[in-house]
C-alpha cells in the first residue's frame, strides 16, 4: 500500500491548481477530437479536467479520486467547473486500481502526476488500458521525474529539501523519478512497444508571478502539509529542520536570476 505524500491541504491544492491542459498535458492536445469521452484518474482539483473538457464540447471528462475520503477536493473541482460554466465534466470516486467503469468505455485514458504516488503503477496503467477502448483509444500519461529538478541559485538548504523529498516520497511507497520508469512500466501493464509514443515535456518556473507562487507552495507544503507529517513520522527530517527548507524557499524567488525546471516523461499509447 502507498499513502499519498502530498495530501489534500490548501497548500497542496494551490499549487496543484495551477496546471492547465496547455502547461501539464500539451503532448495530449492534438489527439483529442470535440465528441471525445475521456477518463482523468487522480484529477486532483480538476484544473486540468475542466481544461479538457473545454477542448472537447461535445464530448464528457469523468474526473475520479479513489475514496469518499476525497470528496473534499472532487468538490472543490466541481465548484471550479461551475465558476467557469463547464457542465460536460463530472468529478467521482474511482480508484484507479479498480475503475468503476466497463471494459472500452473512454476514448482517452489520461493521468497527470499520479503513478509516482501509488505502490504498483503497473497495475494501474493496466486497469487504464482496461477501460479504454480498442482499438483506437489513447491511455495518456505523464509523470515528472524528481532527479532532474534544477534550479537557481545553488543552495544547501534546498539540497537537502530535494533529498528530503525523495526519501520521503519513496517512504510512502512512490516512485518519485516515475517519468523515466514509465515506458518500462507501460511495456509490463502489457501494452505493445509499437502503441506507445514517448516525450518528454517541461515546467520552466521563472516568470516573478510563477516564481512567488512556487516558492510559496513550497514553502507551505513542507510545513503544513501531508508531506510534513511523513517526513516527521519517518525520521527524514525534523521539524526545525523543516522550517530552515521553508525558509530557503520564500529566500529563493526574491533573486532576480531565480530559476527552476523539471523534465517529466510522457506516454501517448494509441491503442
Ligand atoms: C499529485 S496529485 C495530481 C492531481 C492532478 N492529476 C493534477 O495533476 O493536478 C495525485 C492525485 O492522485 C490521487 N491518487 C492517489 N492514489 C490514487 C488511486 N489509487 N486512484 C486514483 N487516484 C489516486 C491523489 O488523491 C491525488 O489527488
Amino acid at each position: 500500500m502507498s499513502s499519498y505524500t502530498h495530501g489534500h491541504q490548501a497548500s497542496v491544492l494551490r499549487a496543484h491548481s495551477w496546471r492547465t491542459a496547455q502547461n501539464s498535458c500539451a503532448y495530449l492536445l492534438g489527439s483529442l477530437k470535440p465528441d471525445m469521452k475521456i477518463l482523468d484518474v487522480g484529477c486532483g482539483p480538476g484544473t486540468i479536467t475542466i481544461d479538457l473538457a473545454r477542448l472537447v464540447p461535445q464530448g464528457h471528462v469523468t474526473g475520479t479520486e479513489p475514496t469518499a475520503a476525497q470528496e473534499p477536493v472532487l468538490q472543490q473541482a466541481r465548484e471550479t467547473a461551475a465558476q467557469q460554466g463547464i457542465t460536460n465534466v463530472t468529478f467521482s470516486v474511482g480508484d484507479g486500481y479498480a475503475l468503476p467503469f466497463a471494459d472500452n468505455s473512454f476514448d482517452v485514458v489520461h493521468a497527470h502526476q499520479v503513478l509516482q504516488h501509488v505502490s504498483d503503477p503497473v497495475k494501474m496503467l493496466a486497469e487504464m488500458k482496461r477501460v479504454v477502448k480498442k482499438p483506437g483509444g489513447i491511455v495518456a500519461v505523464r509523470e515528472c521525474d524528481f532527479a532532474t529538478m534544477t534550479w537557481h541559485p545553488p543552495s544547501e538548504r534546498r539540497s537537502k529539501w530535494h533529498l528530503m523529498y525523495d526519501r520521503t516520497a519513496r517512504a510512502n511507497g512512490g516512485e518519485p523519478n516515475a517519468g523515466r520508469a514509465l515506458l518500462s512500466w507501460a511495456l509490463t501493464a502489457g501494452i505493445p512497444r509499437e502503441c506507445i509514443e514517448t516525450t518528454i515535456g517541461t515546467w520552466c518556473i521563472a516568470s516573478q508571478v510563477d516564481k512567488e507562487w512556487w516558492s510559496g507552495t513550497w514553502a507551505d507544503r513542507i510545513v503544513s502539509s501531508s508531506l510534513a507529517e511523513s517526513a516527521i513520522k519517518h525520521g527524514i527530517a525534523t521539524k526545525p529542520e523543516l522550517e530552515q527548507m521553508a525558509a530557503d524557499w520564500r529566500d529563493w524567488c526574491t533573486a532576480p536570476d531565480a530559476w527552476f525546471g523539471v523534465m517529466h516523461g510522457e506516454l501517448l499509447c494509441k491503442m
